[in-house]
């Protein structure tokens, strides 16, 4: 499949995961892809300081599970261009900083996929501390923000752009004990309905993908006890594969999918349905 070929797409937290996939996917279709994440190889992190920013941080950090550059070099042994770029979504100078670094290796970013993300706050709510409820809203759903405001231009330019919001289907649904990580997916939806609107008139689509529970990195950390719960609340009784994510994402990259704006698609092997 070479439907992507000529497109340079960004991807954020494709270190590992759910976002490694659709770099995959889309380095797969012949898309130029920047692979960014918040880790990279062989650099060196303080896990103290980390980890008040994010246990999974922390946990992963130095880890063979850190695959921003190596990922670049797998999309490249399939023929594409990829570079692996370390890249904060918080910091809208780094991001800036990046996107120069794209258009001069690889040309201006056609297709953005906001996956970076944290959902390691959990706690009741007498036990939330309002700044990880902020770091949660600031990452997930201000990170989504920065980087569309970083595209957006170009995309406005060439008339024709992709944007692809990982957000999650406790979005809908409510998230047990994750009151920021709940509200940022939600408000994933709500910025993707509203620059579908705006986007509509200039050739890019704004859509919001929902995943269930999929099997990465992060996921495989639950207690065994835990998978069985979740698997067992499933319609599908199975967790997604990455790719299966990757695969709706390809296909709303493609110019294929150009009347497709503002949608909030659901990939959950039916856990967001009734299951008795
Ligand atoms: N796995 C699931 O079951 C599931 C379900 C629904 C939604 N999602 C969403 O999909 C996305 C990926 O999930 P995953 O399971 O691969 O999780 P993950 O924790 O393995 O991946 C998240 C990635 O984001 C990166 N990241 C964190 N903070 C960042 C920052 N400030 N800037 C840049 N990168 C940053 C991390 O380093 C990591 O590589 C997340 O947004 C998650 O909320 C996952």
């Amino acid at each position: 499949m070479t439907t992507l070929s000529g497109k340079t797409a960004l991807v954020t937290g494709a270190s590992r995961g759910l976002g490694r996939a659709i770099a995959m996917a889309l380095g797969g279709a012949g898309a130029n892809v920047a692979v960014t994440d918040l880790l990279i190889e062989n650099e060196n992190v303080d896990k103290e300081e980390l980890a008040e920013y994010s246990i999974l941080a922390a946990h992963f950090a130095g880890s063979e599970d850190v695959r921003t550059a190596s990922t670049a070099e797998t999309i490249r042994e399939m023929n594409a261009n990829s570079l692996g770029i370390k890249m904060d979504v918080t910091k809208p100078d780094q991001i800036q900083a990046v996107l120069s670094e794209i258009a001069d290796r690889m040309g201006y970013v056609d297709i953005l996929v906001n996956n970076a993300g944290v959902m390691d706050n959990m706690a009741t709510m007498e036990h939330q501390a309002v700044k990880m409820f902020e770091r949660d809203v600031g990452v997930n759903l201000t990170g989504a923000f920065n980087c569309i405001q970083a595209v957006w231009p170009h995309m406005r330019k060439n008339k024709w752009g992709r944007i692809i919001n990982i957000s999650s289907f406790v979005g809908l649904s409510g998230a047990f004990a994750q009151p920021g990580y709940g509200a940022s997916k939600a408000g994933m939806i709500g910025l993707t309905r509203s620059l579908a609107l705006e986007g509509a008139r200039d050739g890019i689509t704004v859509n919001a993908v929902l995943p269930g529970f999929i099997d990465t990195e992060a996921v495989q950390l639950h207690r065994p006890e835990m998978r069985e719960r979740i698997e067992k609340r499933i319609a599908m009784k199975r967790m997604g594969k990455p790719e299966e994510v990757a695969a709706l994402v390809a296909f709303l990259a493609a110019d294929v999918s150009r009347y497709i704006t503002g949608a909030a698609i659901p990939v959950t092997g039916g856990a967001d349905l009734f299951v008795f």
